[in-house]
C-alpha cells in the first residue's frame, strides 16, 4: 500500500475471490460456474457482433436486453437494471442504502456484503444463522438498515420460502430488503413477481451460474421504479457504459433459448441428488442444497484439510476459514464425469 492511501481503505480486507487457477488443469468445482456452455445463439450472435461490439459504445441504458429481462419476467423495462455482474448491483445498493448506516446480513452468507459494508462506511450487523445453517426471518423484524440475504444461502444452500420473505419485508417498511438470487434457478422460486407488490423490495440475479456466463460479467437488478432509478444514478455517476456490447448481446440471447437453459438446470439438479446420495453414503454430512453447490463435511476432518487432500489430487473445491464453516468445504456440482472424478478423490482423502 502506498503512503497517499486513505487510512479507511487501508484497512480495509478486501474480498478474497475463489482461485482460478493459470497454468495448472484442475477439476475446477469452487467458483459455482456452470460445466455447460453458454446457449448455442449466444456465441453464434457474437461471432457476428464482435468487431462492431468492440468499435463502439454499447448502449449506455441496454434497453434490449432490459427490454428481454422485462419480457421473460413480466415486469416493464424501468423495473430492470444491468449491471457488470451482479456484484455491481449489490455494489450499487449498499453506496444508496447502506453508506454510513446500519446494514443487516446473515453470519455465514456471501463475504462481499460485509466488504462492500466496509467500503462504503456501513456498520455491518452479522445475524448468526440457526443451528442449522438456516436463515430465520424472527431474526429480521424492524431492523434500522437495509437488509440483505441471498436466498438460497451462500455458501449454506438455504432456501427461504415466499412466505418467510414477505415477513422480512413486511416488517421492514421503511428500509431496503435486498434478495440476492444468485442460485435462484436450481429449484427455488424467485421472489421478481413480488416486486409489484413491495416498495422496498430489490431482487439481484447473475448470468453467471445457471447462464453459464460468468466470464461476460452480466447481472440484473429488479425493483420498482424508483428503487431502479437509484441505482441507476448511481451507476450513470460511476461508469454509464458498466455493461459492454457483448454481454447485452449474450444475455438477450440467452434470455431466448428456454429450452436449452432448462436443460442444462435439470441436469445440474439431477447431478446435484447423485452427488448428495453418493456422499451421504460414505458417512459425509451435506446441508441441504438448492444450489448449483454443496456444503459438506467429513466427519472429524477440518475442511482445509478436505480442501488440502482434493487440491493434491487435482479438484479444486472453496474452503472457507471462519468459526462456523471451518468443518465444511463447498463443492460445486459440475458436469457427471466431474463429479466421478471428485468423489474418487475424496474417497481417497477420507482413506
Ligand atoms: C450469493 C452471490 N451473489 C453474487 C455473486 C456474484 O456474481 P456475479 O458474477 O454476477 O458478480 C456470487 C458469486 O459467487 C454469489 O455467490
Amino acid at each position: 500500500m502506498s503512503r497517499f492511501v486513505d487510512a479507511h481503505l487501508g484497512r480495509l480486507t478486501p474480498y478474497v475471490p475463489g482461485e482460478q487457477p493459470q497454468g495448472r488443469t484442475f477439476v475446477k468445482l469452487n467458483t459455482n460456474e456452470s460445466p455447460y456452455p453458454p446457449a448455442p445463439g449466444v456465441a453464434a450472435a457474437l461471432n457476428r457482433e464482435r468487431i462492431e461490439a468492440m468499435r463502439l459504445y454499447a448502449d449506455p441504458n441496454c434497453t434490449k436486453l432490459r427490454q428481454a429481462a422485462a419480457d421473460y419476467h413480466g415486469l416493464s423495462p424501468d423495473q430492470v437494471l444491468a449491471v457488470n455482474g451482479s456484484d455491481e448491483a449489490l455494489y450499487f445498493a449498499f453506496l444508496a442504502y447502506a453508506s454510513n448506516r446500519n446494514v443487516y446480513y446473515p453470519d455465514v452468507t456471501y463475504g462481499f456484503y460485509k466488504v462492500y459494508a466496509s467500503l462504503l462506511g456501513a456498520k455491518g450487523i452479522a445475524v448468526p444463522l440457526n443451528n442449522d445453517y438456516e436463515i430465520d426471518w424472527k431474526d429480521y423484524f424492524g431492523k434500522d438498515g437495509m437488509i440483505v440475504f441471498a436466498n438460497p444461502n451462500a455458501p449454506t444452500g438455504h432456501y427461504l420460502t415466499h412466505a418467510d420473505i414477505k415477513r422480512i419485508v413486511m416488517s421492514n417498511p421503511d428500509q431496503v430488503v435486498l434478495v440476492d438470487e444468485a442460485y435462484i434457478d436450481y429449484g427455488g422460486a424467485s421472489v421478481i413477481p413480488l416486486i409489484k407488490q413491495f416498495d422496498n423490495l430489490l431482487v439481484v440475479q447473475t448470468f453467471s451460474k445457471s447462464r453459464a456466463l460468468a466470464g461476460l460479467r452480466l447481472g440484473f437488478a429488479f425493483a420498482q421504479k424508483a428503487l431502479i432509478d437509484d441505482l441507476t444514478r448511481i451507476r450513470d455517476a460511476i461508469n454509464p457504459y458498466s455493461v459492454n456490447g457483448l454481454a447485452q448481446t449474450a444475455g438477450i440471447k440467452s434470455f431466448e433459448d428456454r429450452r436449452y437453459f432448462g436443460e442444462c438446470v435439470s441436469a445440474i439438479v439431477k447431478t446435484r441428488a447423485r452427488t448428495t446420495q453418493a456422499l451421504e453414503a460414505m458417512g459425509v454430512t451435506v446441508l441441504p442444497s438448492l444450489t448449483n453447490f454443496l456444503m459438506m463435511a467429513v466427519p472429524n476432518m477440518p475442511g482445509e484439510k478436505v480442501y488440502k487432500g482434493l487440491f493434491e489430487r487435482g479438484v479444486l473445491v472453496r474452503y472457507f476459514d471462519a468459526p462456523r464453516t471451518h468443518a465444511y468445504v463447498r463443492v460445486t456440482i459440475g458436469s457427471d464425469p466431474e463429479m466421478d472424478a471428485f468423489l474418487d478423490a475424496l474417497k481417497e482423502v477420507i482413506a
